[in-house]
């Protein structure tokens, strides 16, 4: 049976990969940072024998430990990194909202680096973590989700520190995929489109449940010649 691994699955879409993957005949380990805060997570958990849940803080490399320490040898075919954050700072932000650390002229270096960690440096350090896991599978396949405001092509002003975060992490991307092709593995980054969670928002053009259900037709349709590319929920190859 497959078995795949989805960062930040308490809320958003990384609940929602959770919820849709629970139909098949997969195992999920949904992670999470602080599981007895999960409600939605733990209570899909009730109902699915399929899904266990399990600590992970992506940005911190204890933690990461940890849990593979945990999973022992348990081959690992999907890897999602899936967890992220939109702003270094407290507060709600979405893309409607203007967040003054991200924006030219009043810049917050200190906020900045907490979005690269997490957006960033954490997707690629746990998916270090987990090769020994992934190279278990016939066919492992990591997915980075990124964002279409990662696009360099498109780059619009403002959210500095989350657009660099997003096309750092594409190009982190492709350098661990060509690594990781000569051992079979895909490795891909994946736009999910701009949807209701609360990162997006309550104005964003659609719900967690079509773009979820777009990227699980992209993952299930991956080979290892799709290795390096960038994806958009809907199938089509996104430029850089
Ligand atoms: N929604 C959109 O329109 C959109 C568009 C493009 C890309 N994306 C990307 O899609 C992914 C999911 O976004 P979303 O819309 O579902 O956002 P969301 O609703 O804000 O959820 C973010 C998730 O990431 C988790 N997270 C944040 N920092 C973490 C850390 N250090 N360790 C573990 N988990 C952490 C959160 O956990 P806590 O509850 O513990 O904070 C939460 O589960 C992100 O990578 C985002 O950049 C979203």
């Amino acid at each position: 049976m497959t078995t795949l691994l989805v960062t930040g699955a308490n809320r958003g879409l990384g609940l929602e990969f959770v919820r849709q993957y629970a139909q098949d005949p997969v195992t999920i380990l949904a992670t999470c940072r602080t599981p007895e805060k999960a409600d939605a997570l733990q209570a899909l958990a009730a109902t699915h024998k399929n899904i266990t849940i399990h600590r992970l803080d992506a940005a911190d490399p204890e933690s990461m430990r940890h849990l593979v320490r945990q999973l022992g040898k348990t081959p690992l075919d999907i890897l999602i990194n899936n967890a992220g954050i939109l702003s270094g700072r407290d507060g709600v932000f979405t893309p409607s909202v203007a967040d003054p650390s991200q924006t030219l002229g009043s810049l917050d270096s200190k906020a900045w680096e907490k979005v690269l960690w997490v957006n960033t440096i954490a997707p690629i350090l746990v998916t270090e973590a987990c090769l020994p896991l992934l190279r278990q599978s016939k066919a492992a396949k990591i997915v980075m989700i990124s964002s279409g405001w990662g696009c360099i092509t498109d780059m619009d002003s403002g959210y500095i520190a989350y657009r660099t975060s997003k096309a750092a992490l594409n190009a982190a991307m492709r350098n661990i995929a060509d690594t990781l092709k000569q051992e079979g593995i895909t490795t891909v980054s994946l736009r999910p489109g701009w949807v209701i969670t609360d990162m997006g928002g309550p104005n964003a053009d659609l719900t967690p449940q079509t773009s979820i259900a777009g990227m699980k037709n992209v993952i299930a349709g991956l080979t290892v010649k799709d290795t390096g590319t960038f994806f958009g929920y809907d199938g089509k190859i996104y430029p850089w």
